[in-house]
Protein backbone atom coordinates (compact mmCIF):
# COMPACT_ATOMS: atom_id res chain seq x y z
CA UNK A 1 0.00 0.00 0.00
CA UNK A 2 1.00 3.19 -1.15
CA UNK A 3 1.48 6.39 1.09
CA UNK A 4 -1.27 8.00 1.07
CA UNK A 5 -1.21 12.16 1.43
CA UNK A 6 -3.81 14.37 2.76
CA UNK A 7 -3.55 18.21 2.18
CA UNK A 8 -4.97 21.46 3.25
CA UNK A 9 -4.30 25.40 2.59
CA UNK A 10 -3.72 28.02 4.61
CA UNK A 11 -6.24 31.18 4.84
CA UNK A 12 -6.22 34.47 5.29
CA UNK A 13 -9.32 36.91 5.88
CA UNK A 14 -9.98 40.09 4.33
CA UNK A 15 -13.22 41.45 5.79
CA UNK A 16 -15.69 40.55 8.06
CA UNK A 17 -13.20 38.70 11.39
CA UNK A 18 -15.41 38.85 14.22
CA UNK A 19 -18.51 40.17 13.03
CA UNK A 20 -19.16 36.68 11.33
CA UNK A 21 -19.40 35.44 14.42
CA UNK A 22 -22.41 37.74 15.24
CA UNK A 23 -24.20 36.52 11.91
CA UNK A 24 -23.00 39.00 9.49
CA UNK A 25 -20.49 38.22 5.87
CA UNK A 26 -17.01 38.01 5.63
CA UNK A 27 -15.11 37.02 2.77
CA UNK A 28 -11.82 34.39 2.97
CA UNK A 29 -9.14 33.09 0.68
CA UNK A 30 -6.84 30.41 0.86
CA UNK A 31 -3.71 31.16 1.03
CA UNK A 32 -1.76 27.88 -0.97
CA UNK A 33 1.78 29.10 -0.62
CA UNK A 34 1.83 27.17 2.79
CA UNK A 35 -0.09 24.29 3.75
CA UNK A 36 -0.87 21.10 5.99
CA UNK A 37 0.04 17.96 5.15
CA UNK A 38 -0.78 14.50 6.89
CA UNK A 39 1.00 11.44 5.30
CA UNK A 40 -0.73 8.25 5.95
CA UNK A 41 0.09 4.34 5.98
CA UNK A 42 0.34 1.15 6.56
CA UNK A 43 2.22 0.02 10.27
CA UNK A 44 3.42 -3.28 9.85
CA UNK A 45 4.30 -3.73 13.17
CA UNK A 46 0.62 -3.79 14.18
CA UNK A 47 -1.92 -5.95 12.77
CA UNK A 48 -5.12 -4.02 12.98
CA UNK A 49 -6.65 -1.24 14.59
CA UNK A 50 -3.59 0.96 15.89
CA UNK A 51 -3.45 4.30 15.08
CA UNK A 52 0.16 5.89 15.43
CA UNK A 53 0.33 9.86 14.92
CA UNK A 54 3.32 11.42 14.45
CA UNK A 55 3.80 15.41 14.19
CA UNK A 56 7.51 17.02 14.52
CA UNK A 57 6.80 20.31 15.06
CA UNK A 58 4.80 19.87 18.09
CA UNK A 59 7.23 16.74 18.79
CA UNK A 60 4.23 14.48 18.87
CA UNK A 61 5.00 10.55 18.58
CA UNK A 62 1.97 8.55 20.47
CA UNK A 63 -0.99 6.12 19.51
CA UNK A 64 -4.39 7.81 18.91
CA UNK A 65 -5.77 5.49 21.96
CA UNK A 66 -3.10 7.48 24.37
CA UNK A 67 -4.27 10.95 23.14
CA UNK A 68 -6.82 12.64 24.71
CA UNK A 69 -10.26 12.57 22.97
CA UNK A 70 -10.53 16.15 23.27
CA UNK A 71 -7.36 16.52 21.94
CA UNK A 72 -7.75 18.50 18.02
CA UNK A 73 -5.31 15.43 16.15
CA UNK A 74 -7.57 13.01 18.31
CA UNK A 75 -10.93 14.32 17.27
CA UNK A 76 -10.07 14.85 13.64
CA UNK A 77 -9.11 11.18 13.42
CA UNK A 78 -11.85 9.82 15.88
CA UNK A 79 -14.83 11.51 13.89
CA UNK A 80 -13.47 9.96 10.12
CA UNK A 81 -13.53 7.11 11.69
CA UNK A 82 -17.15 7.28 12.93
CA UNK A 83 -18.21 8.87 9.79
CA UNK A 84 -16.87 5.87 7.92
CA UNK A 85 -18.03 3.66 9.84
CA UNK A 86 -15.73 0.76 9.56
CA UNK A 87 -15.79 -2.27 11.38
CA UNK A 88 -12.17 -3.06 10.53
CA UNK A 89 -9.15 -1.25 9.47
CA UNK A 90 -5.39 -1.90 9.12
CA UNK A 91 -3.13 -0.11 11.61
CA UNK A 92 -1.79 2.89 10.26
CA UNK A 93 0.48 5.87 11.01
CA UNK A 94 -0.19 9.40 10.57
CA UNK A 95 2.60 11.67 9.82
CA UNK A 96 1.44 15.03 9.79
CA UNK A 97 3.64 18.72 8.97
CA UNK A 98 2.59 21.90 8.03
CA UNK A 99 4.07 25.17 6.58
CA UNK A 100 0.96 27.35 8.42
CA UNK A 101 2.53 29.81 11.20
CA UNK A 102 1.13 27.96 14.09
CA UNK A 103 -1.83 31.13 16.43
CA UNK A 104 -1.52 33.58 13.40
CA UNK A 105 -4.88 33.74 11.95
CA UNK A 106 -3.87 31.63 8.76
CA UNK A 107 -6.03 28.51 9.70
CA UNK A 108 -3.21 26.43 11.06
CA UNK A 109 -5.46 24.51 12.94
CA UNK A 110 -8.03 23.38 10.53
CA UNK A 111 -5.77 22.91 7.87
CA UNK A 112 -4.05 20.21 9.70
CA UNK A 113 -7.59 18.51 10.74
CA UNK A 114 -8.38 19.07 7.19
CA UNK A 115 -5.92 17.02 6.00
CA UNK A 116 -5.51 14.47 8.25
CA UNK A 117 -9.49 13.89 7.45
CA UNK A 118 -8.40 13.74 4.26
CA UNK A 119 -5.54 11.21 4.57
CA UNK A 120 -7.24 9.20 6.73
CA UNK A 121 -10.31 8.61 5.01
CA UNK A 122 -8.59 8.41 1.20
CA UNK A 123 -6.37 5.59 2.95
CA UNK A 124 -9.07 3.71 4.28
CA UNK A 125 -10.54 3.64 0.46
CA UNK A 126 -13.34 5.87 1.03
CA UNK A 127 -12.17 9.65 0.41
CA UNK A 128 -14.94 11.92 1.88
CA UNK A 129 -15.82 14.64 -0.57
CA UNK A 130 -15.23 18.76 0.74
CA UNK A 131 -18.66 19.43 2.42
CA UNK A 132 -17.57 16.50 4.43
CA UNK A 133 -14.12 17.62 5.31
CA UNK A 134 -15.60 20.75 6.02
CA UNK A 135 -18.53 19.83 8.54
CA UNK A 136 -15.74 17.18 10.28
CA UNK A 137 -13.31 20.23 10.49
CA UNK A 138 -15.91 22.50 11.87
CA UNK A 139 -16.23 19.81 14.57
CA UNK A 140 -12.52 20.00 15.48
CA UNK A 141 -12.83 23.93 15.32
CA UNK A 142 -15.24 23.75 18.46
CA UNK A 143 -12.17 22.22 20.40
CA UNK A 144 -9.77 25.01 19.37
CA UNK A 145 -12.44 28.04 19.23
CA UNK A 146 -15.51 27.81 21.27
CA UNK A 147 -17.71 29.57 18.96
CA UNK A 148 -16.03 29.11 15.78
CA UNK A 149 -18.32 31.00 12.72
CA UNK A 150 -17.66 28.44 10.16
CA UNK A 151 -15.59 30.68 7.69
CA UNK A 152 -12.46 28.88 8.33
CA UNK A 153 -13.22 25.20 7.37
CA UNK A 154 -15.03 26.26 4.51
CA UNK A 155 -12.45 28.35 3.02
CA UNK A 156 -9.93 25.59 3.77
CA UNK A 157 -12.00 22.31 2.64
CA UNK A 158 -12.74 23.87 -0.26
CA UNK A 159 -9.88 26.02 -1.46
CA UNK A 160 -11.63 28.62 -2.85
CA UNK A 161 -12.17 32.03 -2.11
CA UNK A 162 -15.20 32.34 -0.05
CA UNK A 163 -18.55 34.92 0.81
CA UNK A 164 -19.75 33.44 4.07
CA UNK A 165 -22.63 34.15 6.51
CA UNK A 166 -23.82 32.10 9.36
CA UNK A 167 -26.98 30.05 8.07
CA UNK A 168 -26.98 30.80 4.85
CA UNK A 169 -25.38 29.05 2.07
CA UNK A 170 -21.69 29.28 1.32
CA UNK A 171 -21.20 31.12 -1.94
CA UNK A 172 -17.25 30.78 -4.21
CA UNK A 173 -16.50 33.63 -5.79
CA UNK A 174 -15.48 33.31 -9.04
CA UNK A 175 -12.61 35.76 -9.14
CA UNK A 176 -12.31 37.82 -12.75
CA UNK A 177 -9.32 39.96 -11.73
CA UNK A 178 -6.28 38.90 -9.86
CA UNK A 179 -5.35 40.70 -6.90
CA UNK A 180 -1.98 40.35 -4.66
CA UNK A 181 -2.28 40.54 -1.37
CA UNK A 182 1.09 41.03 1.43
CA UNK A 183 0.32 39.32 5.19
CA UNK A 184 3.11 40.59 7.81
CA UNK A 185 3.02 38.47 11.33
CA UNK A 186 3.90 40.50 14.10
CA UNK A 187 5.00 37.39 16.11
CA UNK A 188 2.82 38.00 18.95
CA UNK A 189 0.25 35.55 19.68
CA UNK A 190 -2.97 35.98 21.40
CA UNK A 191 -5.34 32.84 20.64
CA UNK A 192 -8.76 33.91 19.05
CA UNK A 193 -10.61 31.92 21.86
CA UNK A 194 -9.40 34.23 23.91
CA UNK A 195 -10.33 37.93 21.70
CA UNK A 196 -14.11 36.23 21.04
CA UNK A 197 -14.45 35.60 24.34
CA UNK A 198 -13.49 38.67 25.56
CA UNK A 199 -15.55 40.33 22.69
CA UNK A 200 -18.28 38.30 23.57
CA UNK A 201 -18.67 39.56 27.59
CA UNK A 202 -18.38 42.76 26.01
CA UNK A 203 -21.07 42.58 23.89
CA UNK A 204 -23.15 41.15 26.27
CA UNK A 205 -22.66 43.95 28.43
CA UNK A 206 -23.46 46.54 25.83
CA UNK A 207 -25.18 44.69 22.73
CA UNK A 208 -26.47 48.05 21.17
CA UNK A 209 -22.93 49.43 20.68
CA UNK A 210 -21.46 46.38 19.40
CA UNK A 211 -24.21 45.50 16.58
CA UNK A 212 -23.95 48.55 15.26
CA UNK A 213 -20.18 48.33 14.67
CA UNK A 214 -20.75 44.67 13.47
CA UNK A 215 -23.65 45.91 10.76
CA UNK A 216 -21.09 48.11 9.14
CA UNK A 217 -18.74 45.88 9.30
CA UNK A 218 -21.14 43.52 7.45
CA UNK A 219 -21.78 45.93 4.90
CA UNK A 220 -18.14 46.31 4.23
CA UNK A 221 -17.99 43.30 3.26
CA UNK A 222 -20.88 42.94 1.54
CA UNK A 223 -20.00 45.89 -0.69
CA UNK A 224 -16.47 44.22 -1.24
CA UNK A 225 -17.24 40.97 -2.76
CA UNK A 226 -18.10 42.53 -5.98
CA UNK A 227 -14.48 44.66 -5.71
CA UNK A 228 -12.71 41.56 -5.02
CA UNK A 229 -14.44 40.05 -7.77
CA UNK A 230 -13.30 42.68 -10.03
CA UNK A 231 -10.00 43.78 -8.80
CA UNK A 232 -11.09 47.16 -7.63
CA UNK A 233 -8.25 48.07 -5.97
CA UNK A 234 -9.35 51.50 -5.26
CA UNK A 235 -12.86 50.60 -3.74
CA UNK A 236 -10.80 47.81 -1.46
CA UNK A 237 -7.91 49.31 -0.41
CA UNK A 238 -10.57 52.11 1.15
CA UNK A 239 -12.68 49.42 2.32
CA UNK A 240 -9.95 47.44 4.26
CA UNK A 241 -8.84 50.43 6.13
CA UNK A 242 -12.26 51.24 6.97
CA UNK A 243 -12.51 47.74 8.49
CA UNK A 244 -9.51 48.27 10.24
CA UNK A 245 -10.78 51.54 11.74
CA UNK A 246 -13.64 49.24 13.02
CA UNK A 247 -11.69 46.24 14.59
CA UNK A 248 -9.87 49.11 16.34
CA UNK A 249 -13.03 50.57 17.70
CA UNK A 250 -13.36 46.96 18.76
CA UNK A 251 -10.16 46.68 20.41
CA UNK A 252 -9.13 44.12 18.94
CA UNK A 253 -5.60 45.88 17.51
CA UNK A 254 -2.60 46.42 19.29
CA UNK A 255 0.44 48.89 18.68
CA UNK A 256 2.80 45.70 16.60
CA UNK A 257 -0.14 45.50 14.65
CA UNK A 258 -0.66 49.51 13.75
CA UNK A 259 3.03 49.36 13.52
CA UNK A 260 2.54 47.22 10.76
CA UNK A 261 -0.41 48.62 9.22
CA UNK A 262 1.07 52.36 9.09
CA UNK A 263 4.62 50.74 7.26
CA UNK A 264 2.32 49.08 4.71
CA UNK A 265 0.43 52.09 3.75
CA UNK A 266 3.71 54.10 3.85
CA UNK A 267 5.22 52.43 1.68
CA UNK A 268 2.39 52.38 -1.19
CA UNK A 269 -0.40 49.57 0.10
CA UNK A 270 -3.84 50.28 -1.37
CA UNK A 271 -4.90 49.77 2.06
CA UNK A 272 -4.33 47.09 5.26
CA UNK A 273 -5.45 45.77 8.05
CA UNK A 274 -5.64 43.16 10.51
CA UNK A 275 -6.66 39.84 9.69
CA UNK A 276 -8.56 36.93 12.07
CA UNK A 277 -8.33 36.97 15.61
CA UNK A 278 -6.51 40.28 16.43
CA UNK A 279 -4.18 41.70 19.46
CA UNK A 280 -1.52 40.27 17.18
CA UNK A 281 -0.93 37.83 14.47
CA UNK A 282 -1.58 38.84 11.29
CA UNK A 283 -2.50 41.79 9.05
CA UNK A 284 -2.70 42.14 5.17
CA UNK A 285 -2.12 44.94 2.57
CA UNK A 286 -3.48 45.09 -0.64
CA UNK A 287 -1.01 46.06 -2.84
CA UNK A 288 -0.60 46.25 -6.73
CA UNK A 289 1.91 44.17 -8.29
CA UNK A 290 5.21 47.06 -8.05
CA UNK A 291 4.35 48.01 -4.65
CA UNK A 292 4.40 44.37 -3.02
CA UNK A 293 8.80 44.36 -2.84
CA UNK A 294 8.53 47.84 -1.32
CA UNK A 295 5.71 46.72 1.27
CA UNK A 296 7.38 43.38 2.01
CA UNK A 297 10.87 45.23 3.01
CA UNK A 298 9.02 47.94 5.19
CA UNK A 299 6.86 45.11 7.07
CA UNK A 300 10.23 43.51 7.92
CA UNK A 301 11.57 46.72 8.93
CA UNK A 302 8.76 47.49 10.88
CA UNK A 303 9.44 44.14 12.74
CA UNK A 304 7.52 41.69 11.02
CA UNK A 305 8.75 38.04 11.61
CA UNK A 306 7.26 36.89 9.00
CA UNK A 307 5.71 37.47 5.48
CA UNK A 308 4.24 36.16 3.09
CA UNK A 309 2.83 37.15 -0.72
CA UNK A 310 -0.08 36.14 -2.02
CA UNK A 311 -1.97 36.44 -5.07
CA UNK A 312 -5.55 35.83 -5.69
CA UNK A 313 -6.21 34.65 -8.95
CA UNK A 314 -8.64 34.04 -11.49
CA UNK A 315 -9.46 29.43 -11.58
CA UNK A 316 -8.59 28.25 -14.46
CA UNK A 317 -11.70 27.49 -16.64
CA UNK A 318 -12.29 23.54 -16.74
O1 LIG B 1 -7.78 33.69 14.12
P1 LIG B 1 -8.43 33.11 12.92
O2 LIG B 1 -7.83 33.46 11.64
O3 LIG B 1 -8.78 31.68 13.05
O4 LIG B 1 -9.78 33.92 12.69
C1 LIG B 1 -10.83 33.89 13.50
C2 LIG B 1 -11.91 34.67 12.87
C3 LIG B 1 -12.97 35.10 13.86
O5 LIG B 1 -13.97 35.75 13.11
C4 LIG B 1 -12.40 36.04 14.89
C5 LIG B 1 -13.54 33.90 14.59
C6 LIG B 1 -14.41 33.01 13.72
O6 LIG B 1 -14.71 31.91 14.20
O7 LIG B 1 -14.82 33.40 12.63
Amino acid sequence: MAVITGKAPGKIILFGEHAVVYGQPAIAIPVAKVKAAAHVFPDFEFRTGEIHIQAGDIDMDTFLSELDPQHPLAAAVNLTLAELQLEHFPAFQVQISSSIPISAGMGSGAAISAAVIRGVSAFLGRPLPDSTVSALTYEVEKIHHGNPSGIDNNVIAYNKPVYYRRGQALQFLQIEKETHWVIGDTGEKTPTLDTVSDLGKRHADNPRYYDEIFQKIGGIAQGARRALIEADIKTLGQMLNENQVLLTKLNLSCASLDRLIQAALNAGAEGAKLSGGGRGGNMIALVSPSEMDPVEKALYNAGAVNVISTKLAREPQS
